[in-house]
């Protein structure tokens, strides 16, 4: 499973990808919001020359004609801008037009496995499931993730799984065993998973004898 940063900031998408271990980054409106930007194509294209991967940027026009033609331009920023659009009504329609042009779309809010085989069905590159926010309405995230992994791992279907609304370490772990593609995290998750108790407790006793045996 690959990892994604869920985040606008972008000291924080060089930090994770300096550490080798994100290949991508997803934001949304609410994000691009938390850093007062304004300029969304020049965030989206700044991100875009520091992750090596996919760059999710979501449209926020409405109506289906206006989404349609804002995804359009949103893919043309950058190679790998993929452009975020929601499993709403008028977003499987925007989603299958954008596809048709060969754009890559990642269906965003998804909280149930038929909204994602419509994503799939629509030609989406990635579906967004959104783990933490059903848990927070007392609804099992993960067993989303399964049952969507069991939908579309069939031939017929290209879309990758993007385990998102990710909250702590173990949704990372479950979402991995659970076979999604991608899990999104907010930065905060990544330092965590970095994180054990005995890692430190052996570093510390590891340097402390070799300062006592090479007297350094
Ligand atoms: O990027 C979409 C998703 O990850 C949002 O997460 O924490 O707002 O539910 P959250």
């Amino acid at each position: 499973m690959r990892l994604f940063l869920d985040t606008a900031n972008i000291d924080l998408i060089k930090q994770g990808v300096a550490w080798g271990v994100v290949s991508g980054v997803t934001t949304n409106p609410t994000l691009v919001a938390q850093e007062g930007i304004s300029d969304y194509e020049s965030v989206i294209k700044k991100i875009c020359e520091i992750v090596p991967g996919e760059v999710s940027a979501e449209v926020t026009a409405e109506g289906k004609d206006n989404m349609f033609e804002q995804g359009l331009a949103i893919s043309k920023w950058h190679p790998n801008v993929v452009v975020k659009v929601p499993c709403t009504v008028d977003g499987y329609e925007v989603a299958a037009h954008l596809a048709k042009e060969g754009v890559k779309v990642n269906m965003t809010l998804c909280f149930s496995p038929n909204q994602a085989l419509l994503a799939a069905l629509a030609g989406a590159y990635f579906v967004s499931p959104f783990v933490g926010r059903l848990d927070d309405i007392s609804t099992d995230g993960i067993a989303l993730i399964e049952d969507i992994v069991d939908i579309l791992h069939i031939p017929e279907f290209n879309t990758q799984i993007i385990s998102a609304s990710i909250r702590h370490p173990m949704h990372v772990l479950q979402s991995a065993k659970a076979g999604a593609d991608v899990a999104t995290v907010p930065f905060k998750v990544l330092q965590q998973m970095m994180k054990h108790p005995l890692t430190d407790a052996g570093q510390t006793k590891f340097m402390e004898d070799w300062h006592k045996v090479s007297g350094k």
